[in-house]
């Protein structure tokens, strides 16, 4: 009798609970393990951070932590320690590599130190977009954070203009002076360690700039052009596995505000220079304006 009711038992729970199976032996992968990542997104905010994430997530070998974990920059989760650190990851198998995303590390000085430190050794990936287009993209943001949260709004031109003259305290056109940021970078790390990738033709063309992506990291040639597809509603490419086919969620790839042509040009002439100082830095140039 109590075989009969074990048995009936059995079966209810199996036929009700179907995927529980697969989420047990997953869970239960003896070689996975959760660790401290080998490769860090450090930014740009605004730059493609996201897409990056999710294109190196295409590859097997690659495993990412898919909130931003804000460790290194934030001092409330730093002093929780690298085992809390460790906990935010996800399970990684061997041989696989672990990344994380935070792209507010780029421009928070304390975090160069902070990684060398945890690890001398961690690959740095750095996404730039042309920083007019990125400041604009930053504004745009931060108007649907302010949106969703019912705040007053601010116009980009009273943010931007101070006296007829660009705002130099305004957050999001400081976070494009990327020289500023990289030099900080650069005392800690050497140039080697730290991958740069173009933004913006990683709109364009996602493939050749993770081919580069591969390369830098050591990763067997894997990502491919059927990993990518144009979605001509979004006006982006949308990326494909074996698994499925998906975009980027809605907030990437948003319209602009339309801005005055003459504070545009003020903004080209102002990021001139700066842009000129980074490409030094970093010993290549961008095809920006
Ligand atoms: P916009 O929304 O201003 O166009 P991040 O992930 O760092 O926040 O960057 C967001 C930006 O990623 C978007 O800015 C968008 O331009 C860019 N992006 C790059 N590739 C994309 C893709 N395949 N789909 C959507 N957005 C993409």
């Amino acid at each position: 009798m109590a075989a009969v009711i074990v048995a009936l038992l059995l079966f209810f729970f199996c036929a009700r609970s179907p995927s529980l199976s697969t989420v047990v032996s997953r869970d239960h992968d003896p070689t996975a393990a959760r660790r401290l990542p080998d490769i860090i997104i450090i930014g740009v905010r605004k730059g493609g951070t996201r897409a990056l994430l999710e294109m190196l997530n295409l590859h097997s070998d690659v495993v990412a932590a898919q909130s931003e974990v804000h460790f290194f920059d934030w001092d409330s989760h730093y002093l929780r320690g690298v085992d809390w650190y460790v906990s935010q990851m996800p399970l990684a198998r061997p041989g696989q590599l672990t990344v994380e995303k935070t792209p507010a590390y780029f421009t928070s000085a304390r975090v160069p130190e902070r990684i060398r430190r945890m690890n001398p050794d961690t690959r740095l990936l750095l996404i730039v977009r042309e920083p007019t287009e990125r400041l604009l993209s930053d504004y745009t943001q931060v108007f649907h954070n302010r949106l969703e949260k019912h705040k007053q709004q601010q116009m980009l031109e009273t943010l931007l203009m101070h006296d007829g003259e660009l705002n130099l305290d305004y957050k999001a056109l400081n976070r494009s002076l990327y020289h500023l940021h990289m030099r900080r970078w650069l005392d800690v790390f050497p140039r080697s360690h730290i991958h740069l990738v173009d933004g913006d033709a990683l709109i364009r063309n996602p493939l050749p700039e993770m081919k580069k992506v591969e390369e830098f990291l050591h990763l067997e040639p894997q990502i491919n052009a059927s990993n990518f597809y144009f979605n001509q509603t979004k006006g982006f490419f949308c990326l494909r596995d074996r698994r499925r086919e998906r975009c980027l969620h809605g907030s990437k790839g948003r319209q602009h505000p339309r801005i005055a042509p003459e504070i545009l040009r003020k903004l080209y002439d102002f990021f001139h220079e700066p842009n000129q100082e980074f490409f030094q830095l970093v010993g290549r140039t961008f095809d920006w304006n």
